[in-house]
Protein backbone atom coordinates (compact mmCIF):
# COMPACT_ATOMS: atom_id res chain seq x y z
CA UNK A 1 0.00 0.00 0.00
CA UNK A 2 1.27 3.61 -0.81
CA UNK A 3 -1.26 5.91 0.88
CA UNK A 4 -1.13 9.03 -0.39
CA UNK A 5 -2.15 11.01 2.28
CA UNK A 6 -2.90 14.48 0.40
CA UNK A 7 -1.77 18.05 2.42
CA UNK A 8 -5.79 20.00 3.44
CA UNK A 9 -5.91 23.58 3.96
CA UNK A 10 -6.28 24.01 7.92
CA UNK A 11 -6.63 20.63 10.15
CA UNK A 12 -7.64 17.31 9.78
CA UNK A 13 -11.17 16.19 11.01
CA UNK A 14 -11.66 12.78 13.01
CA UNK A 15 -14.41 11.07 14.74
CA UNK A 16 -14.34 10.93 18.17
CA UNK A 17 -17.15 9.25 19.36
CA UNK A 18 -20.31 7.15 18.03
CA UNK A 19 -23.96 6.30 19.23
CA UNK A 20 -26.55 4.45 17.40
CA UNK A 21 -30.18 4.04 18.27
CA UNK A 22 -32.88 1.79 17.02
CA UNK A 23 -36.77 1.90 18.30
CA UNK A 24 -37.16 -1.51 20.19
CA UNK A 25 -40.22 -2.23 18.07
CA UNK A 26 -39.64 -4.92 15.13
CA UNK A 27 -41.50 -6.18 11.48
CA UNK A 28 -40.45 -9.53 10.84
CA UNK A 29 -40.73 -11.38 7.26
CA UNK A 30 -43.27 -13.66 8.88
CA UNK A 31 -45.03 -10.42 10.20
CA UNK A 32 -44.91 -9.13 6.72
CA UNK A 33 -46.24 -12.65 4.98
CA UNK A 34 -49.42 -11.77 7.09
CA UNK A 35 -49.95 -8.34 5.83
CA UNK A 36 -48.78 -8.63 1.76
CA UNK A 37 -48.39 -11.78 -0.37
CA UNK A 38 -44.41 -12.32 0.08
CA UNK A 39 -42.36 -15.07 2.01
CA UNK A 40 -39.54 -14.85 3.80
CA UNK A 41 -37.47 -17.24 1.27
CA UNK A 42 -38.27 -14.34 -1.09
CA UNK A 43 -36.89 -11.52 0.52
CA UNK A 44 -33.99 -13.18 2.34
CA UNK A 45 -32.74 -13.90 -1.12
CA UNK A 46 -33.51 -10.95 -2.96
CA UNK A 47 -32.59 -8.72 -0.41
CA UNK A 48 -30.58 -10.37 2.41
CA UNK A 49 -33.38 -8.35 5.20
CA UNK A 50 -34.92 -10.62 7.77
CA UNK A 51 -36.40 -8.10 10.25
CA UNK A 52 -36.55 -4.24 10.29
CA UNK A 53 -37.41 -2.23 13.60
CA UNK A 54 -40.31 0.77 13.50
CA UNK A 55 -40.30 4.23 15.37
CA UNK A 56 -43.65 3.62 17.66
CA UNK A 57 -46.67 6.06 17.43
CA UNK A 58 -46.62 9.48 18.54
CA UNK A 59 -42.63 9.57 17.88
CA UNK A 60 -40.66 11.23 15.29
CA UNK A 61 -36.52 11.19 13.83
CA UNK A 62 -36.15 13.84 16.29
CA UNK A 63 -36.21 11.16 18.99
CA UNK A 64 -34.45 8.75 17.18
CA UNK A 65 -31.83 11.02 16.50
CA UNK A 66 -31.74 12.48 20.46
CA UNK A 67 -31.10 8.79 21.84
CA UNK A 68 -28.25 8.43 19.30
CA UNK A 69 -26.73 11.68 20.07
CA UNK A 70 -27.14 11.47 23.47
CA UNK A 71 -24.91 8.00 23.50
CA UNK A 72 -22.75 9.60 21.39
CA UNK A 73 -21.54 12.65 23.42
CA UNK A 74 -21.65 10.38 26.54
CA UNK A 75 -19.39 8.67 24.84
CA UNK A 76 -17.03 11.37 24.76
CA UNK A 77 -18.12 12.52 27.93
CA UNK A 78 -19.46 15.90 26.75
CA UNK A 79 -22.42 17.82 28.12
CA UNK A 80 -24.49 19.10 25.05
CA UNK A 81 -25.55 22.14 27.21
CA UNK A 82 -21.53 23.45 27.57
CA UNK A 83 -21.38 26.47 25.30
CA UNK A 84 -18.91 26.68 22.55
CA UNK A 85 -15.00 24.91 22.75
CA UNK A 86 -17.11 22.52 25.37
CA UNK A 87 -19.91 21.69 23.59
CA UNK A 88 -21.49 20.94 20.63
CA UNK A 89 -21.33 23.90 18.15
CA UNK A 90 -23.06 22.68 15.27
CA UNK A 91 -25.34 19.78 14.67
CA UNK A 92 -26.43 18.54 10.73
CA UNK A 93 -28.71 16.02 10.67
CA UNK A 94 -28.82 13.84 7.49
CA UNK A 95 -32.82 12.83 7.07
CA UNK A 96 -35.50 12.49 4.13
CA UNK A 97 -38.03 12.02 7.19
CA UNK A 98 -37.98 15.00 8.72
CA UNK A 99 -40.56 15.40 12.24
CA UNK A 100 -42.42 17.88 10.08
CA UNK A 101 -41.52 19.86 6.91
CA UNK A 102 -39.93 22.36 9.23
CA UNK A 103 -38.57 23.35 11.41
CA UNK A 104 -35.45 21.18 10.57
CA UNK A 105 -34.34 18.29 12.77
CA UNK A 106 -31.56 19.73 13.24
CA UNK A 107 -33.51 22.63 15.24
CA UNK A 108 -35.41 19.86 17.02
CA UNK A 109 -32.38 18.12 17.95
CA UNK A 110 -30.65 21.50 19.31
CA UNK A 111 -33.37 22.09 21.65
CA UNK A 112 -34.08 18.28 23.13
CA UNK A 113 -30.43 17.84 24.08
CA UNK A 114 -30.32 21.15 25.35
CA UNK A 115 -26.90 22.35 23.05
CA UNK A 116 -26.91 25.94 23.74
CA UNK A 117 -25.28 28.19 21.24
CA UNK A 118 -24.82 25.48 18.17
CA UNK A 119 -25.97 26.38 14.78
CA UNK A 120 -26.88 23.50 12.36
CA UNK A 121 -29.23 22.15 9.54
CA UNK A 122 -30.50 19.52 7.59
CA UNK A 123 -28.97 17.35 4.36
CA UNK A 124 -31.80 16.12 2.00
CA UNK A 125 -29.73 13.17 0.24
CA UNK A 126 -31.71 9.95 0.72
CA UNK A 127 -29.60 6.98 1.88
CA UNK A 128 -26.64 9.63 1.05
CA UNK A 129 -27.90 11.66 4.06
CA UNK A 130 -25.17 10.57 6.46
CA UNK A 131 -21.75 10.93 3.83
CA UNK A 132 -22.92 14.09 2.72
CA UNK A 133 -23.85 15.18 6.35
CA UNK A 134 -20.39 13.99 7.06
CA UNK A 135 -18.46 15.69 4.50
CA UNK A 136 -20.18 19.61 5.37
CA UNK A 137 -18.94 19.13 9.18
CA UNK A 138 -15.57 17.32 8.11
CA UNK A 139 -15.22 20.87 6.23
CA UNK A 140 -16.18 22.70 9.03
CA UNK A 141 -13.47 21.36 11.29
CA UNK A 142 -10.61 21.34 8.66
CA UNK A 143 -11.43 24.86 7.88
CA UNK A 144 -11.16 25.77 11.81
CA UNK A 145 -14.31 26.94 11.98
CA UNK A 146 -15.79 24.56 14.09
CA UNK A 147 -14.37 22.06 17.10
CA UNK A 148 -17.02 19.76 17.72
CA UNK A 149 -19.73 19.00 14.86
CA UNK A 150 -22.34 16.37 15.19
CA UNK A 151 -23.85 14.64 12.46
CA UNK A 152 -25.92 12.40 12.62
CA UNK A 153 -27.88 10.29 10.12
CA UNK A 154 -31.45 8.79 11.05
CA UNK A 155 -34.58 8.13 9.17
CA UNK A 156 -38.49 7.15 10.17
CA UNK A 157 -38.88 5.37 6.66
CA UNK A 158 -41.68 3.05 7.79
CA UNK A 159 -43.52 6.26 8.02
CA UNK A 160 -43.89 6.58 4.50
CA UNK A 161 -44.24 3.15 3.42
CA UNK A 162 -47.10 1.53 1.64
CA UNK A 163 -47.74 -1.57 4.00
CA UNK A 164 -50.20 -2.72 0.79
CA UNK A 165 -47.19 -2.70 -1.53
CA UNK A 166 -44.77 -5.55 -1.42
CA UNK A 167 -42.36 -4.14 -3.40
CA UNK A 168 -41.36 -1.67 -1.02
CA UNK A 169 -42.68 -2.50 2.37
CA UNK A 170 -40.47 -5.29 2.72
CA UNK A 171 -36.84 -3.23 2.58
CA UNK A 172 -37.32 -0.17 5.05
CA UNK A 173 -36.50 0.31 8.77
CA UNK A 174 -36.11 2.91 11.00
CA UNK A 175 -32.85 4.28 13.06
CA UNK A 176 -29.73 5.98 13.13
CA UNK A 177 -26.99 7.57 14.68
CA UNK A 178 -24.34 10.18 15.56
CA UNK A 179 -21.03 10.85 15.12
CA UNK A 180 -18.89 13.73 16.89
CA UNK A 181 -16.25 15.21 14.31
CA UNK A 182 -13.45 16.83 16.24
CA UNK A 183 -9.98 18.00 14.97
CA UNK A 184 -7.47 15.17 14.47
CA UNK A 185 -4.48 15.22 17.69
CA UNK A 186 -1.07 15.47 16.21
CA UNK A 187 0.22 12.48 13.94
CA UNK A 188 -3.52 11.14 13.61
CA UNK A 189 -5.39 11.27 9.90
CA UNK A 190 -8.96 11.06 9.65
CA UNK A 191 -10.62 12.08 7.07
CA UNK A 192 -8.76 11.84 4.06
CA UNK A 193 -10.79 11.88 0.57
CA UNK A 194 -14.56 11.82 -0.42
CA UNK A 195 -16.33 11.36 -3.99
CA UNK A 196 -19.74 13.05 -3.83
CA UNK A 197 -21.86 13.03 -6.43
CA UNK A 198 -25.63 13.92 -7.74
CA UNK A 199 -27.53 13.04 -10.88
CA UNK A 200 -31.54 14.52 -10.37
CA UNK A 201 -32.18 12.67 -13.73
CA UNK A 202 -32.53 9.85 -11.38
CA UNK A 203 -35.21 11.57 -9.20
CA UNK A 204 -37.97 10.09 -11.26
CA UNK A 205 -36.76 6.32 -10.28
CA UNK A 206 -37.29 7.07 -6.28
CA UNK A 207 -39.29 9.92 -4.81
CA UNK A 208 -42.49 10.96 -2.38
CA UNK A 209 -44.03 13.30 -4.28
CA UNK A 210 -46.59 14.49 -2.06
CA UNK A 211 -47.10 17.58 1.22
CA UNK A 212 -44.01 19.53 -0.71
CA UNK A 213 -45.02 23.26 -2.60
CA UNK A 214 -45.46 21.15 -5.67
CA UNK A 215 -48.41 18.70 -3.97
CA UNK A 216 -49.10 20.22 -1.32
CA UNK A 217 -50.83 17.94 0.74
CA UNK A 218 -54.90 16.90 0.01
CA UNK A 219 -57.42 14.42 -0.12
CA UNK A 220 -55.94 13.93 -3.70
CA UNK A 221 -52.52 13.27 -2.55
CA UNK A 222 -53.74 10.90 0.14
CA UNK A 223 -56.03 8.89 -2.31
CA UNK A 224 -53.33 8.78 -4.85
CA UNK A 225 -51.04 7.65 -2.24
CA UNK A 226 -48.33 10.73 -2.70
CA UNK A 227 -47.44 10.37 0.98
CA UNK A 228 -46.00 7.04 0.11
CA UNK A 229 -42.30 6.27 -1.00
CA UNK A 230 -42.27 5.56 -4.67
CA UNK A 231 -39.61 3.48 -6.28
CA UNK A 232 -38.64 1.60 -9.53
CA UNK A 233 -36.44 -0.42 -7.60
CA UNK A 234 -34.76 -2.72 -10.52
CA UNK A 235 -33.93 1.37 -12.03
CA UNK A 236 -32.29 1.94 -8.34
CA UNK A 237 -30.70 -1.34 -8.20
CA UNK A 238 -28.65 -1.01 -11.08
CA UNK A 239 -27.77 2.52 -10.48
CA UNK A 240 -26.84 1.90 -7.57
CA UNK A 241 -24.34 -1.40 -8.61
CA UNK A 242 -23.24 1.12 -10.96
CA UNK A 243 -22.11 3.93 -8.83
CA UNK A 244 -21.10 2.30 -5.35
CA UNK A 245 -18.43 1.03 -7.60
CA UNK A 246 -17.69 3.77 -9.34
CA UNK A 247 -17.37 6.16 -7.09
CA UNK A 248 -15.64 3.50 -4.37
CA UNK A 249 -13.16 2.94 -6.96
CA UNK A 250 -12.29 6.59 -7.77
CA UNK A 251 -11.83 7.34 -4.25
CA UNK A 252 -9.25 4.44 -3.52
CA UNK A 253 -7.40 4.68 -6.64
CA UNK A 254 -6.57 8.66 -6.37
CA UNK A 255 -5.40 7.78 -3.16
CA UNK A 256 -3.27 4.78 -3.97
CA UNK A 257 -5.04 2.13 -2.45
CA UNK A 258 -7.13 -0.76 -3.36
CA UNK A 259 -9.68 -2.91 -1.82
CA UNK A 260 -7.10 -5.12 0.22
CA UNK A 261 -5.92 -1.99 1.94
CA UNK A 262 -8.58 -1.39 4.19
CA UNK A 263 -9.39 -2.38 7.70
CA UNK A 264 -13.42 -2.18 6.71
CA UNK A 265 -15.39 -1.02 3.86
CA UNK A 266 -18.56 0.05 5.51
CA UNK A 267 -21.17 0.41 2.43
CA UNK A 268 -25.26 1.61 2.95
CA UNK A 269 -27.29 -0.82 3.42
CA UNK A 270 -30.13 -1.10 0.82
CA UNK A 271 -29.60 -4.98 -0.71
CA UNK A 272 -27.44 -7.06 0.38
CA UNK A 273 -26.39 -8.16 -3.22
CA UNK A 274 -25.76 -4.13 -4.14
CA UNK A 275 -23.11 -4.60 -1.03
CA UNK A 276 -21.73 -7.88 -2.74
CA UNK A 277 -21.17 -6.84 -5.82
CA UNK A 278 -19.48 -3.64 -4.53
CA UNK A 279 -17.28 -5.81 -2.30
CA UNK A 280 -16.32 -7.82 -5.25
CA UNK A 281 -15.22 -4.97 -7.58
CA UNK A 282 -12.59 -4.09 -4.64
CA UNK A 283 -11.77 -7.25 -4.35
CA UNK A 284 -12.22 -7.33 -0.93
CA UNK A 285 -12.63 -9.90 1.52
CA UNK A 286 -16.34 -10.42 2.99
CA UNK A 287 -15.03 -10.85 6.08
CA UNK A 288 -14.26 -7.21 5.82
CA UNK A 289 -17.29 -6.00 4.06
CA UNK A 290 -19.76 -4.87 7.00
CA UNK A 291 -23.43 -6.22 6.56
CA UNK A 292 -26.12 -5.67 9.03
CA UNK A 293 -29.30 -5.59 6.70
CA UNK A 294 -30.60 -8.65 8.08
CA UNK A 295 -31.31 -6.76 11.68
CA UNK A 296 -32.14 -3.70 10.39
CA UNK A 297 -33.50 -3.56 6.34
CA UNK A 298 -32.91 -0.10 5.17
CA UNK A 299 -32.94 2.79 7.35
CA UNK A 300 -31.55 5.07 4.95
CA UNK A 301 -29.10 7.79 6.12
CA UNK A 302 -29.55 5.39 9.48
CA UNK A 303 -27.38 2.67 7.27
CA UNK A 304 -23.71 3.72 8.24
CA UNK A 305 -23.19 4.78 11.43
CA UNK A 306 -25.46 1.65 12.48
CA UNK A 307 -23.24 -0.50 10.78
CA UNK A 308 -20.34 1.35 12.19
CA UNK A 309 -21.66 0.37 15.55
CA UNK A 310 -21.85 -3.30 14.53
CA UNK A 311 -18.44 -3.18 12.61
CA UNK A 312 -17.50 -2.16 16.59
CA UNK A 313 -18.96 -5.24 18.50
CA UNK A 314 -17.95 -7.37 15.60
CA UNK A 315 -13.94 -6.46 16.35
CA UNK A 316 -13.62 -5.55 12.71
CA UNK A 317 -13.38 -1.49 12.75
CA UNK A 318 -10.19 -0.59 15.66
CA UNK A 319 -8.16 2.66 15.95
CA UNK A 320 -5.80 3.17 12.91
CA UNK A 321 -8.05 1.07 10.27
CA UNK A 322 -8.51 2.49 6.64
CA UNK A 323 -12.03 2.49 6.45
CA UNK A 324 -14.36 3.23 3.37
CA UNK A 325 -17.66 4.40 3.62
CA UNK A 326 -20.19 4.59 0.53
CA UNK A 327 -24.14 5.10 -0.38
CA UNK A 328 -26.16 5.54 -3.07
CA UNK A 329 -29.54 7.38 -2.41
CA UNK A 330 -32.57 9.19 -3.42
CA UNK A 331 -31.75 11.82 -5.77
CA UNK A 332 -29.91 10.43 -7.38
CA UNK A 333 -27.28 10.95 -4.89
CA UNK A 334 -23.85 9.32 -4.72
CA UNK A 335 -20.75 9.13 -1.83
CA UNK A 336 -17.78 7.66 -0.70
CA UNK A 337 -15.55 8.71 2.08
CA UNK A 338 -11.65 7.33 3.25
CA UNK A 339 -11.08 7.65 6.57
CA UNK A 340 -8.77 6.39 9.18
CA UNK A 341 -10.80 5.24 12.19
CA UNK A 342 -9.14 7.19 14.97
CA UNK A 343 -11.71 6.38 18.23
C1 LIG B 1 -36.65 -3.88 -4.82
C2 LIG B 1 -35.77 -5.05 -5.21
C3 LIG B 1 -35.40 -5.84 -3.98
C4 LIG B 1 -36.55 -5.95 -6.15
O1 LIG B 1 -35.76 -7.07 -6.50
P1 LIG B 1 -35.68 -7.56 -8.01
O2 LIG B 1 -34.84 -8.75 -8.01
O3 LIG B 1 -35.24 -6.37 -8.83
O4 LIG B 1 -37.16 -7.94 -8.29
P2 LIG B 1 -38.15 -7.37 -9.41
O5 LIG B 1 -38.58 -5.98 -9.04
O6 LIG B 1 -37.53 -7.57 -10.75
O7 LIG B 1 -39.35 -8.37 -9.20
C5 LIG B 1 -39.24 -9.76 -9.48
C6 LIG B 1 -40.55 -10.42 -9.16
O8 LIG B 1 -40.72 -10.47 -7.74
C7 LIG B 1 -41.97 -9.91 -7.38
N1 LIG B 1 -41.86 -9.25 -6.08
C8 LIG B 1 -41.54 -7.98 -5.81
N2 LIG B 1 -41.54 -7.78 -4.49
C9 LIG B 1 -41.86 -8.95 -3.91
C10 LIG B 1 -42.02 -9.37 -2.59
N3 LIG B 1 -41.84 -8.53 -1.54
N4 LIG B 1 -42.34 -10.66 -2.36
C11 LIG B 1 -42.52 -11.53 -3.35
N5 LIG B 1 -42.40 -11.19 -4.65
C12 LIG B 1 -42.07 -9.91 -4.93
C13 LIG B 1 -42.27 -8.92 -8.49
O9 LIG B 1 -43.64 -8.64 -8.56
C14 LIG B 1 -41.76 -9.66 -9.69
O10 LIG B 1 -42.73 -10.61 -10.08
P3 LIG B 1 -43.03 -10.89 -11.63
O11 LIG B 1 -41.72 -11.38 -12.20
O12 LIG B 1 -44.11 -11.89 -11.58
O13 LIG B 1 -43.43 -9.56 -12.19
C15 LIG B 1 -34.49 -4.57 -5.94
O14 LIG B 1 -34.83 -4.04 -7.20
C16 LIG B 1 -33.74 -3.53 -5.17
O15 LIG B 1 -33.15 -3.81 -4.14
N6 LIG B 1 -33.68 -2.28 -5.69
C17 LIG B 1 -32.94 -1.22 -5.07
C18 LIG B 1 -33.65 -0.76 -3.84
C19 LIG B 1 -32.92 0.32 -3.15
O16 LIG B 1 -31.72 0.29 -3.05
N7 LIG B 1 -33.68 1.32 -2.63
C20 LIG B 1 -33.23 2.34 -1.78
C21 LIG B 1 -32.38 3.34 -2.45
S1 LIG B 1 -30.86 3.43 -1.71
Amino acid sequence: MSLIVRPIVGRRAKISALGIYVPPDVITNKDLEKIVDTNDEWIMTRTGIRERHVLAKGLGVSDICVHAAKKCLQARGIDADKIGDFGVECIIVGTVTPDMMFPSTACLVQDKIGAKGAWGFDVSAGCSGFVFALQAGVKLVESGAQKKVLVIGADANTRMTDYTDRTTCVLFGDGGGAVLLEPAEEGEIGFIDYVNEIDGSGGVALNLKGGGSLNPSSHETVDKKMHYIFQDGPAVYKFAVRKMAEATSKVLERNGVTGADLGCFIPHQANKRIITATADRLGMDPERVIINIEKYGNTSAGTIPLAMETAIEQGKLKKGDLVLLAAVGAGFTVGAALLRWEI
